[in-house]
């Protein structure tokens, strides 16, 4: 059952159309990447879906949440504060920026259960928050929750953020490069929190990400957003393996997974300003495929249990650009495991141009979002390999 349904959503100045017709679906349990360059509107659309839209910025289209019996576009701001931080919640980039700089942490854990009426009063609220910052592995949390987000490191500043947005049981949490401004060795630990939180309460997360390694290893399916548009969208085996957009081909060709011996390749050009996107297709000034026929909007074209807009796909490689991989599953608490996992061993620990994986001595390509970091073994979802050859 879908828990989100996103259509038609459109999102805006007076001036400029910033993320147009946007549709896609969550269902229970389910986790879902969502890729594309910097300006692509990923942060629009996400905002967009909590009315979190900064002054100026309106939305149009549809977002209908499971349970709630209103459009959240166009909803009064007094009904998006009863479902915002509540069934749906949202972790930022920047935890500093999210959290109350004059506000202790456990009082702000507290505060969103006590708004939502989850704990009968202030004390209850108090002692229940100390417990989720618990659940979030943070140190001797009835301590930390008398600190201010300045005491903390930036790790623990993002757990607590972790914490407040699952202290309600979201059906759905939309995390917004959650991992971009950690350390390293912290990236794991925090995307390891997402995904058993989310895995406990069989919440659908939506992973906005610029790294297609952590998508291919905790995404089933992947969006991938281009000029403000869905330009291809699908299981991330089949998207990864098999791009049909050449936006999706470039992507991945310029992904540190693409095996290219240490090379990154780029795709020409660089993501136009908002409103100097062409008309017809979005992607054509940048696009090694486009034609004369480009110049008209193309429509979206269902494939593989997703779909793509493009008049000229790229045809199917013979060798897939990416060899993508089952691996085993990580045993989190409640979670449902995909239909398609099996146990399976770490695949690309020696891939040339990868980075040193700290506490177990191999090189990995996926090390940031590689589980094995703080569970030897365990691995989650999807892992990826290079191709023996890229087509470009
Ligand atoms: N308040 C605003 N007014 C006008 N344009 C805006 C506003 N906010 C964002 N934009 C523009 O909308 C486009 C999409 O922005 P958005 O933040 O969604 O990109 P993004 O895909 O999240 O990028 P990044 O990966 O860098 O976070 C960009 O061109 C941006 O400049
Ligand atoms: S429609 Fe044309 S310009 Fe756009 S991605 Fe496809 S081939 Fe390239
Ligand atoms: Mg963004």
């Amino acid at each position: 059952m879908n828990v989100l349904t996103v259509e038609g959503l459109d999102v805006g100045t007076a001036d400029l159309q910033l993320v147009s017709d946007v549709s896609f679906t969550l269902v229970a349990g389910e986790r879902v990447g969502l890729i594309g360059e910097s300006g692509s509107g990923k942060s629009l659309t996400a905002l967009a879906m909590l009315g979190l839209l900064p002054d100026g910025v309106r939305a149009q289209g549809s977002v209908r949440l499971a349970g709630i019996d209103h459009d959240l576009v166009g909803a009064p701001e007094r009904r998006m504060a009863a479902l915002r931080g509540d069934a749906m919640t949202m972790v930022f980039q920047e935890p500093m920026s999210a959290l109350n700089p004059s506000m202790r942490v456990g009082d702000q854990v507290a505060e969103v259960m006590l708004l939502h009426g989850t704990q009968a009063d202030r004390r209850a609220a108090r002692a229940a928050a100390v417990e989720v910052l618990d659940s979030v592995h943070l140190p001797d949390p009835e301590r930390l929750a008398r600190a201010y987000p300045h005491q903390l490191s930036g790790g623990q500043r993002q757990r607590v953020m972790i914490a407040i947005a699952l202290a309600n049981g979201p059906s759905v949490l939309l995390a917004d490069e959650p991992t971009t401004a950690l350390d390293v060795t912290v990236q794991a630990q925090v995307l390891d929190l997402i995904l058993s939180g989310v895995a406990e309460r069989d919440a659908a997360l939506l992973f906005i990400t610029h790294d297609l390694a952590v998508v291919a290893t905790v995404c089933e399916r992947v969006l991938v957003m281009y000029g403000g548009r869905i330009v291809e969208s699908g299981p991330v085996k089949e998207v990864f393996t098999n791009p049909h957009h050449p936006y999706t081909q470039g992507l991945l060709a310029a992904s540190d997974m693409a095996g290219t011996g240490g090379r990154l390749r780029t795709i020409p050009g660089s993501v136009p300003a908002a409103g100097r996107f062409p008309d017809g297709c979005v992607f054509r000034t940048r696009c090694p495929n486009a034609a004369d026929d480009c110049t008209v909007a193309p429509a979206w074209t269902e494939s593989d249990g997703g779909g793509y807009a493009c008049h000229h796909p790229v045809a199917a490689p013979e060798v897939p650009v990416l060899q993508v991989r089952e691996r085993a599953v990580p045993d989190l608490p409640g979670r449902r495991p995909p239909p398609s996992s099996r146990s399976g061993t770490c695949s690309a620990p020696t891939a040339a141009g990868a980075r040193r994986c700290g506490s177990r001595g191999h090189r990995c390509t996926r090390w940031a979002a590689c589980r094995s970091t703080s569970r030897p073994g365990s691995g989650s979802g999807w892992s990826v390999s290079p191709g023996p050859a890229s087509r470009r």
